[in-house]
């Protein structure tokens, strides 16, 4: 069970009591714990990593690795498997160049059609620099993951379009707009029974602080998500990589720190997670996440689940029956996640947010970077709902006198 009064962990509930913040998949609001850590860094630990010999800054390196092992823990992973990166795009991005590169002419990446810009921008670049060749996953009316339908050549099911060239397959844990939860593990058994050299890449931006991760039982090789959805602070993420597909990829970015022997004209590298945090990470960001995490298993990742279970549950019971709304993604509760988008038929979904706005609720309204999405399911734009494990019934409450006003105001 989660307190009742979970919401007085966050500061920024007790400087906007009357805000009813549902836009959790854009960014969770910062228990006080993580704006401590971050704040306490910078008053008592600051100073550079891995390279002085004072104690400030041993205790700094700690501080920073001690973060790694607490992310490694939390997913199952080794730490040496941790990146630290400023975010999913960038982690989407590093496995993109550094392994991407590599591909030849006529090599395949499966992705699908619900994917947020994050895990297709990437892919573009790397296939218009490389020749290799993008497919896509189709979706159903559900808007879940087609798994066995015959490829047109551009996309279909994922039996279809896995073939001896298909090199990566990289797909959203959960879409940020359908709120489907993808069968990965059952998607990557798949993959990895038809070959197991092809690279599996999880988008894990809308799972990691819904769902509890474990990237070995996934059988994932790449996993990449953001401190800032998940409680921490932003500017910070983590990808995680398994080891011995680290040893053989190249760098993404060179500088400081990721060497181990630099000559004029070539350098030899650090190995493992080393070898790609070039530069002055951010350091408070890692201990911040590290404290969001300690704070998320202090209060149980199947707690979290079944509390955001129960919210979307009272949600759905109201907003699947209101007038001239089309809920987008999969009508099956026990296959989504918190986060629920809808068209409100006739009416631009940026109307709707301001109109929501003006009863203190905040909720996302747009294309949510996934205009290909919008585009294969014919919605121009939708308003996006995310709940939170603090989020009460009487927000939900809010929610609905808001968009009442809509209606009013459009006169429906
Ligand atoms: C599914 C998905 N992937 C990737 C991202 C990108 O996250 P970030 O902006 O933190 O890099 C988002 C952000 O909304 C997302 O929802």
């Amino acid at each position: 069970m989660i307190k009742t009064n979970i919401k007085d962990d966050f500061p920024i509930f007790k400087n906007y009591p009357d805000l009813v913040y549902l836009d959790n998949a854009a960014t969770t609001q910062k228990p006080r714990g993580v704006i401590e850590a971050v704040s306490n860094y910078y008053q008592k630990f600051n100073s550079n990593v891995h390279r002085g010999l004072y104690q400030l800054a041993e205790e700094s390196t700690r501080i920073y690795e001690d973060s790694r092992k607490t992310v490694a823990a939390f997913i199952g992973a080794d730490q040496e498997e941790i990146i630290f990166t400023r975010n999913t795009t960038e982690g989407l991005n590093l496995v993109a160049y550094s392994l991407g590169l590599n591909l030849k002419k006529g090599d395949e990446i499966i992705l699908s059609l619900a994917e947020h810009h994050s895990n297709l921008v990437p892919w573009q670049i790397i296939a218009q620099k490389t020749g290799a060749v993008l497919k896509f996953i189709d979706l159903n009316e559900d808007g879940e993951l087609d798994l066995n339908s015959s490829s047109d050549g551009q996309k279909g099911g994922l039996k279809g379009l896995l073939s001896v060239k298909t090199k990566i397959v990289s797909l959203a844990y959960i879409s940020n707009v359908l709120g489907n939860i993808n069968p990965l593990k059952e998607i990557f058994k798949t993959v990895k029974k038809f070959n197991s050299q092809i690279i599996c890449i999880v988008d894990a931006a809308q799972s990691v602080a819904h769902l509890p991760l474990n990237v070995k039982s996934l059988q994932a090789d790449f996993v990449a998500f953001s401190g800032h959805k998940m409680y921490g602070p932003m500017g910070i993420g983590v990808l995680y990589g398994k080891k011995e597909i680290l040893e053989k990829m190249e760098p993404f970015l060179g500088g400081g720190d990721m060497i181990a022997a630099v000559y004029l004209n070539h350098s030899e590298y650090k190995q493992g997670a080393a070898k790609f945090e070039a530069g002055t990470p951010n350091v408070a960001g890692a201990l911040g996440l590290g404290e969001a995490i300690r704070y998320l298993q202090a209060i149980g990742m199947e707690n979290i689940e079944a509390k955001e279970k129960e919210l979307t549950a009272y949600l759905w019971e109201r907003l699947e029956n209101f007038p001239n709304i089309k809920i987008l993604g999969t009508k099956d509760l026990a296959k989504r996640s918190s986060l629920v988008a809808f068209e409100y038929k006739h009416v631009h979904a940026h109307d709707v947010g301001a109109i929501l706005s003006s009863s203190n609720v905040a909720v996302r309204a747009g294309h949510h970077c996934a205009m290909p999405l919008h585009k294969n399911i014919g919605v121009q734009a939708s308003t996006r709902i995310s709940l939170s494990f603090y989020n009460m019934h009487k927000d939900i409450d809010q929610f609905f006198i808001g968009l009442q006003k809509v209606g009013k105001i459009f006169a429906f």
